[in-house]
């Protein structure tokens, strides 16, 4: 066997390379991505757009990132506001060259799309400060959890100024996932029945700048939130439970972690490219008496499907539970 130092230095170069062709997968999946939305543009006049968030956290910046990075937008046609932390607004700007607006007015007054990005306990309060000074054909896209299409009208209605009695707001409800942040979000949506065929184009683009988006009944939101809201969380917990069992068998932790990831990873990847279904793959790996056999006889017996199953379900309900609380609170 190799002496300590220069398995160490395979290792450290085998972590080196496989670093370089992750850099590399993500230029190529930002390549592919702006290539689909090159089609999608073609169909949809967002590039005239102006675009107003109203936040400027994580998921405000994972969407100006997907935005700027895929050319669905340019800085210019972008404008940010928050409630109070001036040095975040700054830093939106410094790194993205958006246009930055401390007065929500200055920020909403000319905008075709306004992105809620705010708590959801904060959207009332927003809201009504956005609705003061939007144009009556403003379309609206929240990205909030648990505040209903319904809400978002009735609030907007109500604090439109007086006189503007323009057709129903627009509104889009989203549910992204933090995988935003990578530009990878399974995101679902529902349109209110005001939204127009061209607003859901222009929807799709939008969101498909941080991921893929999938159009559902708003009823069903509550359901993709468990699902695929929480879905990273549950991949992570895997991740740390496979990690914990790699550590048991010997392995140190930052291998055993680096391979879990990995093993997700081209797993995923195994099933967008190969176009077969996960149970498909499963069986294919799977010889009757054979090691994965074993590995997923034990998973049955210790019921993984029903845990799964059990997860999915208390987080709906969970979702709907919340989503009932901001709406008696009104929003
Ligand atoms: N993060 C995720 O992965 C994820 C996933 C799914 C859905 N979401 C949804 O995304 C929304 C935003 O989450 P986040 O993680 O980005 O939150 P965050 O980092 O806390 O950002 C919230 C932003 O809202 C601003 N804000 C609050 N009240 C405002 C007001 N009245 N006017 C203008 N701006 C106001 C805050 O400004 P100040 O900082 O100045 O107070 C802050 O910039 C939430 O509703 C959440 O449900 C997030």
């Amino acid at each position: 066997m190799a002496p300590r130092e220069s398995r160490t230095l395979v290792l450290d170069r085998t972590r080196v390379r496989f670093f370089c062709w992750r850099e590399q997968q993500a230029t190529a999946t930002l390549q592919t991505r702006k290539a689909g939305i090159e089609d999608m543009q073609t169909q949809t006049e967002l590039t005239d757009k102006q675009i107003a968030f109203i936040g400027a956290g994580s998921m405000a910046e994972a969407l100006i990132r997907g935005l700027c990075q895929t050319g669905i937008a340019n800085s210019q046609q972008i404008a940010v506001t928050n409630r109070k932390s001036r040095d975040r607004l700054a830093w939106i700007k410094e790194a993205y060259g958006v246009r930055i607006f401390p007065d929500m007015r200055d920020t909403v007054w000319s905008a075709d799309v306004i992105v809620l990005c705010t708590k959801p306990r904060d959207v009332h309060r927003a809201l009504s400060a956005v609705a003061k000074h939007a144009s009556p054909d403003a379309l609206y896209l929240s990205v909030a959890a648990g505040c209903t299409i319904a809400d978002i009208s009735d609030t907007i209605a109500a604090h439109r100024p007086e006189g503007q009695y323009g057709a129903l707001p627009r509104v889009v409800r989203t549910m992204p996932n933090t995988s935003c942040a990578v530009l990878e979000s399974a995101t679902a949506y529902a349109l209110s029945d005001t939204c127009t065929d061209a607003d859901r184009r222009m929807v799709e683009t939008i969101l498909s700048a941080v991921g893929s988006a999938y159009p559902v009944e708003e009823h069903l939101l509550n359901a993709v939130t468990g699902l695929s809201g929480s879905g990273p969380a549950y991949v992570y917990y895997l991740v740390e439970a496979m990690t914990s069992a790699g550590i048991d068998a010997g392995l140190d932790e930052q291998t055993a972690s680096s391979m879990v990831a990995q093993t997700l990873y081209g797993a995923a990847r195994m099933l967008q490219s190969s176009g077969q279904s996960p149970a498909f793959l499963r069986e294919r790996v799977t010889s009757p008496g054979g090691t994965t056999f074993a590995g997923i006889s034990a998973l049955d017996q210790h019921g993984f499907s029903t845990a799964v199953m059990h997860a999915v379900r208390s987080a709906t309900v969970r979702a709907e539970q919340l989503g009932q609380e901001l709406t008696e609170q009104k929003l």
